[in-house]
Parts: C-alpha cells; sequence; structure tokens
C-alpha cells in the first residue's frame, strides 16, 4: 500500500483518481474545498500552508506521490483571471514544493501536475503575462490581463497552465527532483466532460466557440480516461518519465498543430 495526495479531489478528474487510487488498496489524503480529508483554500496563502502542513501530518512526513488536480476554469466572473493564477497556478507549485520533502523521504515517488491543452493551442497568450506568473507577480499579470476584456478568463487560463507546466519541466530535472528519486510529470487534457467544462459551456460565448473546437475523436474526454493515465504517470511504468507533458486531448492539440515542426 501506497500513501498519496490528491488535491481537486472533491470532483471530476481528481475525484476519479482517487477512486482508482482506493480501489487498488493506497491511503489517499484528499485536499479540497469542500468533502475532503483536509479542507483548504489553494487560493490563498493560508490555505496552502494549512494544506501542506496536514497532508505532511497525515503521511507522517512520507509520500509516495502527489497529484494537483485542482483547478478553475474559463468562466467569467469576478477578478477570475486573479483567481485562475492563485488557485491554477500558486495553488499547484506552492503546495507541490511543500510537498517535496515528504516526496524525496520515499525515495522513489511521483508527483502529476495538470496542465491542459489550452496552454499550447490557445492564440495570443501574451509573453509579458507569462513572465509575470512565472516571478509569482499576479497583480502585474491581472493589469496586462484585463486588457483582454471578456476573454480575459480564457487568456489567464492558458496562461496559468503554461505556467504551471514550465514551473514542473524545469523543476523535475534539477537534483531536487529528479535527483530524490522524484518523477514529476505534467498530464494536459483536452476537455473532458466535468463540472469545470459544464461551467464553462454554461456561458453562451463559449459554448459557440466549443463548437467550432476540432476534437477529431468526435467527443470530449471521461475523467475515468484522464485517471488511468495518471494510474500510469504514478506506477512504476514512469520510473524513466520525467519532465514530459502527456497531453491526452481527443486529437484537438495534433489538429491544430500538426505540421509545425
Ligand atoms: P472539477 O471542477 O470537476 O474539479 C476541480 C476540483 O478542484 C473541485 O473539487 C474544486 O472544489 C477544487 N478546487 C477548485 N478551487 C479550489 C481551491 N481554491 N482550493 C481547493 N480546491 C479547489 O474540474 P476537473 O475538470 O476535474 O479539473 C481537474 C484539473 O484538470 C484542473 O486543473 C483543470 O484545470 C484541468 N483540466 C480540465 C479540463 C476539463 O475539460 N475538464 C481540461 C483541461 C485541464
Amino acid at each position: 500500500m501506497s500513501s498519496y495526495a490528491v488535491t481537486g479531489s472533491a470532483s471530476g478528474i481528481g475525484a476519479a483518481v482517487t477512486g482508482r487510487l482506493r480501489a487498488a488498496g493506497h491511503s489517499v489524503i484528499e485536499v479540497d474545498l469542500h468533502d475532503a480529508d483536509i479542507l483548504a483554500d489553494l487560493g490563498t496563502p493560508e490555505g496552502r500552508s494549512a494544506a501542506g502542513a496536514g497532508v505532511l501530518e497525515r503521511s507522517g512526513g512520507v509520500l509516495d506521490g502527489a497529484v494537483l488536480a485542482a483547478g478553475i476554469g474559463p468562466s467569467p466572473g469576478p477578478d477570475r483571471p486573479r483567481k485562475i493564477a492563485q488557485i491554477n497556478q500558486l495553488g499547484t507549485v506552492e503546495l507541490l514544493t511543500a510537498l517535496r520533502p515528504a516526496l524525496a523521504a520515499s525515495g522513489d515517488a511521483r508527483a502529476v501536475v495538470f496542465g491542459s491543452n489550452s496552454a499550447s493551442v490557445t492564440p495570443g497568450v501574451p509573453r509579458r503575462v507569462i513572465r509575470a506568473l512565472r516571478a509569482g507577480e499576479i497583480d502585474r499579470a491581472v493589469r496586462t490581463l484585463r486588457l483582454f476584456g471578456p476573454v480575459a478568463p480564457n487568456i489567464a487560463y492558458a496562461a496559468s497552465k503554461i505556467a504551471v507546466t514550465d514551473w514542473a519541466r524545469r523543476a523535475a530535472v534539477t537534483p531536487a527532483w529528479a535527483g530524490a528519486g522524484i518523477r514529476l510529470n505534467v498530464l494536459s487534457p483536452g476537455p473532458v466532460q466535468t463540472p469545470l467544462l459544464d461551467e464553462e459551456l454554461a456561458n453562451p460565448a463559449a459554448a459557440r466557440a466549443f463548437r467550432a473546437f476540432p476534437i477529431p475523436i468526435g467527443g470530449v474526454g471521461d475523467p475515468g480516461h484522464l485517471a488511468d493515465w495518471v494510474m500510469t504517470m504514478l506506477s512504476p511504468a514512469a520510473a524513466f518519465l520525467c519532465g514530459s507533458v502527456i497531453v491526452v486531448d481527443g486529437g484537438s492539440e495534433a489538429w491544430l498543430r500538426a505540421g509545425e515542426w
């Protein structure tokens, strides 16, 4: 039996991962806003430090894996770009950094961070937003994002996923991660049938854009599809997987970007 932490465990893909891990006999420490072992708002510094301390306490300081699935989508809403950056980026990077010593203590651990194919298929994400997010300067990123008006949440979402993917790839190959036996990788889904997607498509403009979005296999993903990929990324099969971005999106990215090489 191994011990895992899963954020975003109460819904969608995180819930599917939690179910798969428990069914395989592992112990899971759930982190979410509701219906979880540790209730914490990963969008705030206090929530992130409470979640980190809670996981370290419950795990006894040794974790075999962490799955960072908590996130919000690009729906409209007050101050949404800021919340997207705080939850999707800081809620992943800062919490995973706090858990690193427990992962290192296992000697052979796995960490899976959630990106999105939005990171590679959203046009026009300004480099200065990405640079600001990388530097942790959320206010600076938000000032530029305001210029995008109604599509600011979409640009913020893509930028948050670029920033988190970039962070994971840089960290994954360092002595603190690869050298400590931790295999850190990114899973980048395309549209998956979860409450996050339902909320996004409740916005008529987003629903219209979605109808024009190519998904070559002919439909959206199921949380279980993604959970199966997470299980592989947590398994011994991932011993040689390090800093990789696994795109699981029904072919959208290939459709939009094939031929760029
Ligand atoms: P979901 O909405 O079903 O689940 C997300 C979970 O994160 C919820 O349980 C929610 O309570 C939790 N969460 C949200 N804000 C939080 C906060 N401040 N603190 C703690 N927990 C918080 O979403 P889904 O679809 O399962 O998303 C999982 C991951 O996959 C996210 O990172 C998302 O960005 C990513 N993703 C999802 C896609 C989709 O189409 N569903 C596409 C691409 C990426």
